[in-house]
């Protein structure tokens, strides 16, 4: 299989060379036969060919079984033209890959629990995952636009739409994650759908398809249904309620910030995103962090633990997988922190950077 990496800018390039170590790591370890190149995208493509996403970069993301992504970004190109600057490049390339799928893991590493603003008791043990639809919605739904009424007063709006078969392809996705989850922890499969179907008639369509396909094929999946704004209290009431949650864009926006945040840093969060096909993009959800750039601060191990996601999802090896999560979940052991994830009350704990963090982690997968 060939993965691409794209690197971008900022702490983008310090998290992908420590996530590509233990890539290759894991590659010969375990004889995975992956093959890796690497292209620009982001304020570094800019810089180099004018536009956030070269077309060589998007051929090559094309050929590609799977791209992992740094992050996009930074102070330089904050005043450039809106529609050339870094971010447009990962709207395109997610767009362009036709990656409607986009998953993230809330899972709490223990050792981590001090991290979090919420009671230790609520979040131990916390491990689920958010099935978010990525390339439709309210976020793309037309007509959209700001006009001015007759009467001078201005009118903004947009539009929620969703097909029954864009329904169906993020709802399989999140059946079989239940699925795959449960075989993995020999529990019963649960998925949540969360919608508004008390004032929105899309979602009263989303949630009829979704209950349809529960009883055609997924009767194995324990489904239920919430609303969202009842699903955001239940986060942070009672998170381990849930295991897999699917949504659409905008409430999929909100939910999977507020789920990752439960476990206390973003350093730590991986992404995927998946096209129909099993292809995906994987991703730390933070962005470039520009204020710590350049200075060996930066937590690799969400990059790191999307190598781990790409190993599940599109290599389909969880052995190796399961490795990178193990070693993550030593180091940490071991009391190594960067200083996003680092409890000064907490005592035998050693502050390291990124690349020490890095280092860790290779060392445990020898
Ligand atoms: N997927 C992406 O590439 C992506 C996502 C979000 C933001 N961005 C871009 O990133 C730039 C900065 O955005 P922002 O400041 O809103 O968000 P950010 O996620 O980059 O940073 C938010 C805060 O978290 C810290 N942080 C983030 N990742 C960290 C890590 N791995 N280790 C330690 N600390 C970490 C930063 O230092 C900062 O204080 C902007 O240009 C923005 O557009 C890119």
């Amino acid at each position: 299989m060939k993965i691409l990496t794209l690197a971008g800018d900022g702490i983008g390039t310090e998290i992908m060379s420590q996530a590509v170590a233990v890539l290759n790591k894991v590659n010969d370890k375990f004889e995975l036969g992956l093959t890796l190149d690497d292209a620009l995208i982001g304020g570094c493509a800019i810089d180099e060919h004018g536009v956030p996403l070269p077309d060589e970069t998007l051929a090559k993301a094309r050929d590609a079984d799977a791209v992992l992504l740094g992050a996009v970004g930074g102070y330089k190109w904050d005043t450039i033209e809106r529609s050339i600057r870094p971010e447009r490049g990962l709207l395109k390339i997610r767009s362009e890959l036709g990656l409607f799928a986009n998953l993230r893991v809330a899972k709490l590493y223990p050792q981590l629990a001090g991290a979090s603003s919420i009671k230790p008791e609520i979040i131990n043990g916390l491990d689920l995952l958010i099935v978010r639809e990525l390339t439709g919605g309210i976020y793309f739904g037309e007509p959209r636009g700001i006009e001015t009424l007759d009467n001078g007063d201005k009118h903004g709006y947009n539009t929620m739409t969703y097909t029954t078969p864009e329904i169906k392809r993020i709802g399989k996705v999140a059946f079989e994650m239940a699925q795959t989850r449960a075989k993995a922890s020999g529990k019963k499969a649960k998925l949540c759908s969360v919608d508004k179907a008390n004032v929105l008639e899309v979602t009263e369509l989303w949630k009829q398809t979704i209950t349809e396909m529960g009883e055609a094929d997924y009767r194995d999946v324990e489904l239920s249904h919430m609303y969202a704004d009842n699903a955001c209290m239940q986060l942070i009431k009672d998170p381990k309620q849930f295991d897999v949650m699917v949504t659409g864009n905008m409430f999929g926006d909100i939910l999977s910030d507020e789920a990752g945040m439960l476990t206390g840093s973003i350093g730590m969060l991986p992404s995927a995103s998946l096209d129909e096909n099993g292809k995906g993009m994987y991703e730390p959800c933070h962005g470039s962090a520009p204020d710590i750039a350049g200075q060996d601060k930066a937590n690799p191990l969400a990059m790191i633990l999307s190598v781990a996601m790409m190993l599940r999802y599109t290599v389909k090896h969880e052995e190796s997988a399961v490795a990178i999560e193990q070693a993550v979940s030593d180091v940490l052991d071991d009391g190594l922190r960067t200083g996003d994830i680092l409890d000064k009350s907490e005592e035998g704990l050693s502050l390291v950077g990124c690349q020490a963090m890095g280092e860790a982690v290779l060392a445990k997968l020898a």
